[in-house]
């Protein structure tokens, strides 16, 4: 039987995008599962709200707040340091800060496209390169991608850059896991359906009522529903598994025909 007591002390996370929605469960999360968590987002002063909030709740430190911008190299260079410099390790990175805005292709400038791509996907691959370096001192490390179904494995008008870069970050996680594979790391990703995240609050209801009844299992899926999908390749017990993707999404892309 496997002992994984030896991992103990293996409990350091970056989370990007940890101040709202997906990014904040997933910390929420691995707090929960005892990991200390670097709460990463460019809105620095909600990451120190809720970095804040988990000290409170657990009574003790296991969670601080970095600024990091992804698109900016430094700036990811430096909130990884910092991590380091605080946990003394980064066993767990999370890149999921991302971007979903919609205009049609014929609206889309280069610059808007550019926005898209350099976020959600050039943001992962830097938080990606500038992990490893530790991660194969280590010779231990996890990285989760924040992909979606959109793009990877449905459509959706108004999303082409956005369903171009969530599609990439397959791309780049599969030759990253073998490159890594020997150092102990493994490169998984999440592709969410619909969660329910601040974003929500701003669309009609008919939209959500629309897009509810489009899913099996009745509902969207929250943060939380996410998050357990991420600690799964986040722990040391997925160490088999690298290069694989979990869609989350109450079966959203199952049927074959419409369920009703
Ligand atoms: P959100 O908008 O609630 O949170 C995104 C966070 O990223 C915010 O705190 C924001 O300040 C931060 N951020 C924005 N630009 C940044 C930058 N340059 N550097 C660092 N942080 C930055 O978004 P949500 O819905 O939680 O989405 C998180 C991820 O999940 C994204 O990658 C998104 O594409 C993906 N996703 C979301 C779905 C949904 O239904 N909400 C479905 C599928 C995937």
């Amino acid at each position: 039987m496997t002992d994984y007591t030896h991992k103990q002390g293996l409990r350091a996370a970056l989370v990007t995008g940890a101040a709202s929605g997906i990014g904040k469960g997933i910390a929420e999360r691995l707090v929960a599962d005892g990991f200390q968590v670097t709460i990463a987002d460019i809105n620095v002063d909600g990451a120190r709200e809720i970095a804040a909030a988990f000290n409170e709740a657990q009574g003790a430190s296991v969670a601080h707040a970095v600024r990091i911008d992804v698109t900016d190299e430094a700036s990811v260079a430096s909130a990884i340091s910092q991590t380091i410099a605080n946990w003394g390790r980064l066993d767990v990175l999370c890149a999921n800060a991302g971007i979903y805005p919609g205009a049609p292709i014929e609206d889309i400038s280069v610059t808007d496209w550019d926005r898209v791509l350099d976020l959600n996907l050039r943001g992962s691959f830097l938080c990606l390169k500038h992990a490893l370096p530790q991660m194969r001192t280590q010779g231990y490390g996890r990285v989760v991608l924040t992909s979606s179904v959109t793009g990877a494995v449905t459509g959706f008008p108004g999303w082409t850059h956005y369903g171009a870069s969530k599609a990439g970050l397959l791309g780049m996680m599969r030759s990253a896991a073998l490159e890594v594979v020997k150092d102990g790391i493994t490169v998984n990703a999440v592709m969410p359906g619909n969660v329910r995240t601040p974003a929500w609050a701003d669309l009609p209801e008919e939209y959500l009522q629309t897009t509810e009844s489009a899913i099996p299992i009745g509902r969207l899926a929250e943060p939380s529903d996410i998050a357990n999908g991420v600690a799964f390749f986040a722990d040391e017990r997925s160490s088999y598994v690298t290069g694989q993707t979990l869609v989350i999404d109450g079966g959203q892309v199952l049927p074959e025909v419409p369920m009703n």
